[in-house]
């Protein structure tokens, strides 16, 4: 069975992208608050891409597009030991085509890089994925951020094409053989 059979709102509701230090928790309203101060912990990535801050209402907007498309999913990342929240992530299912999930976003606050949680979450996400029957991962990476290139490059992601404005896209096979 893959991806588009099961349906991505169904294996949706399957994934369990919980690393060993970090439970990726559903984002809901409640959650808004501890995400807009991960988005706000990382202003250099937002100088970068976008050139200012995050909006205020940065979180509240990534809530509301993953409450109105059952294949987009926004996970707030949570020590499980406890404390306030040390990132994000978003991920589009069965995007751009069946079995393939694209990584719109994964972001730690700064005082939380570089502590090895990209590479656990990633692989949490990788697993959970290809259990449920995608053969694809999928992001992409404006030229600016020198190092999330490096980062996707060191776990492994290939580069297989180049969009407009700088931007290039990455992949990486995860179906299980
Ligand atoms: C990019 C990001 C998600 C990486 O997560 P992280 O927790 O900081 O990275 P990790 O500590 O897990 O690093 C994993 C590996 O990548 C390597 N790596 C990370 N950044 C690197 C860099 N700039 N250059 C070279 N290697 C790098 C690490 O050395 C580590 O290598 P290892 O396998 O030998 O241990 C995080 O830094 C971040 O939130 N950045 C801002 C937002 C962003 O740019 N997101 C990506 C765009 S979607």
């Amino acid at each position: 069975m893959n991806a588009s059979q099961s349906g991505a709102g169904e294996v949706a509701t399957e994934l369990k992208l919980d690393g060993p230090r970090l439970a990726a928790v559903p984002a809901r309203r409640e959650h808004v608050a501890q995400m807009q101060a991960c988005l706000e912990g990382a202003p250099d990535y937002f100088a970068r891409t976008e050139g200012r801050p995050p909006g205020p209402g940065a979180a509240a907007h990534l809530v509301d597009e993953s409450e109105a498309d059952p294949n987009r999913r926004v996970f707030v990342l949570v020590p499980r030991v406890g404390g306030p929240a040390v990132g994000v992530l978003d991920l589009h299912l069965d995007y751009p085509g069946p079995g393939t999930a694209h990584i719109g976003l994964l972001l730690f606050r700064e005082s939380c890089q570089g502590l090895g949680y990209g590479k656990e979450t990633n692989a949490a996400v990788e697993q959970a994925l290809a259990s449920a029957g995608f053969d694809t991962l999928r992001l992409s990476v404006v030229d600016e951020n020198v190092d999330a290139r490096a980062f996707w490059e060191r776990l492994g992601f290939a580069e297989v094409g180049r969009l407009d404005r700088g931007v290039t896209v990455y992949e990486k096979r995860i179906a299980e053989e």
